[in-house]
């Protein structure tokens, strides 16, 4: 949706942005919180166009899986806040990734994608593009090099996500998205472990920011929700590639919860970077830790793209101790505060083990040189901790209990 109707501009910092961005009060009561407009269809009083594919922003509401007016307020914040010109949320984070996947690549298209990143889009990107016709060469983006040296003829996307799951490498955007302009392809970046208070893809250079709003944007874990911003150009392109009948719209009342908890993202940041950075520090002076991942930590292999790209080194740590299934057991059993669960960027600390036998075989489908490198950085497997907003000595004493 063209955002031209904002409520306010971004000319405003993005702590403002966050709290009004995209809102505005209910014309007819004044609520000054938005309103949830559960309606799934609409009484129209003109003739009105049954496709979806001419719908513009002055087109009245028909049907809610093709537009709403809460979903709309969520999505006009979401411009504001990554500097975008248009947005489509949806259901989920892999609504989102399929969405523009699917929708903008054509069979005999090339892809690059991270050789590791969110489980989900690498088993997209590897088990179903190629049945489309779609080649796919995962690669090793934290080094650009080794995108410029996979770059066909026939590459119409970079796929990077930055930082990535689960290892925390980082993908230089800049860098990737010059090599992707010379090639007339399109940069693609998940910025979920992100989240827009610490990197901007779009200012960097990139074409596409893909985030699972589930994470750092909704940040409670109440509501599963997803999101591509783009120019109005390829967000078109990705509707007339099928995304919205594909089906997946988000409810209004989920877009409500993540407009709701987005309205403190700025805050929160702040409060998992601090959280993150002491529990990284006290991982890594841990005697049975033995590797630790944090962008914050100089140790990080990337620290100095970590203090050019990100604003903020967000909450995400990725940890390795020896035997890590007994200890991922002793989690399981005694951690009082950090719940053992998947998910991250919520409220509450969350940990869980990636076995990497298992990343391979299923998601990854690694070999040669890029399944040593992987086993190199992850051996049996890695913890992934997201760092939430308890007192961080409590996180430190919970996390220090079970680590022995
Ligand atoms: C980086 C990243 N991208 C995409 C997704 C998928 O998001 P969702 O679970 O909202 O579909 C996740 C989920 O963990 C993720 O971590």
């Amino acid at each position: 949706m063209n955002m031209n109707k904002n409520s306010i501009t971004n000319n405003k910092g993005i702590s403002t942005l966050a709290v009004h961005g995209g809102e505005t009060p209910d014309p007819q009561t004044g609520a000054s919180s938005p309103n949830i407009v559960m309606s799934s269809t609409y009484v129209v009083d003109q003739p009105t166009s049954f496709s979806v594919t001419n719908m513009d922003d002055d087109t009245p509401y028909v049907y809610t899986r093709w537009a709403n007016p809460t979903i709309r307020q969520l999505e006009r914040k979401l411009c504001l806040l990554e500097n975008a010109e248009s947005c489509l949320a949806c259901a989920s984070g892999m609504s989102a990734s399929s969405g523009v996947l699917f929708g903008l690549l054509n069979s005999g298209d090339h892809l690059i994608i991270s050789e590791s990143n969110y489980p989900g889009t690498a088993e997209i990107s590897r088990q179903l593009l190629p049945k489309n016709g779609i080649d796919v060469t995962p690669v090793d983006t934290s080094n650009p090099e080794n995108i410029k040296n996979a770059m066909r003829d026939n590459t119409r996307m970079i796929w990077i996500e930055t930082p990535s799951n689960p290892l925390v490498k980082l993908t230089d955007i800049h860098a990737a998205s010059r090599i992707a302009g010379e090639a007339n392809a399109l940069l693609a970046v998940d910025s979920t472990f992100a989240s827009p208070v610490v990197t901007r893809p779009l200012e960097l250079g990139a074409d596409i920011v893909i985030h699972s709003l589930t994470k750092y944007i909704g940040g409670h874990g109440d509501a599963i929700g997803g999101a591509v911003l783009a120019s109005r150009q390829i967000t078109s392109e990705i509707i007339g590639g099928g995304m919205l009948h594909h089906g997946g719209a988000i409810s209004p009342f989920n877009a409500w919860l993540i407009m709701r908890g987005a309205a403190t993202l700025p805050l929160r940041m702040r409060t998992h970077q601090e959280n993150a950075m002491q529990v990284a520090k006290f991982l890594e002076s841990h005697p049975n830790v033995e590797l630790v991942r944090y962008p914050g930590l100089a140790s990080h292999p990337q620290h100095e793209l970590a203090k050019k790209q990100m604003n903020n080194f967000s909450g995400m740590i990725t940890f390795r101790t020896a035997s890590p299934q007994s200890y991922a057991k002793r989690m399981m059993n005694d951690l009082e505060i950090v719940h053992y669960a998947v998910s991250l960027g919520h409220h509450r600390s969350l940990v869980f083990l990636l076995e990497t036998d298992d990343l391979i075989s299923s998601s990854y489908k690694l070999d040669g040189k890029l399944e040593r490198e992987y086993r190199e950085i992850a051996g049996q497997g890695v913890f992934r901790l997201s760092v939430g907003l308890e007192d961080a000595e409590d996180i430190i004493h919970d996390l220090d209990r079970v680590l022995g």
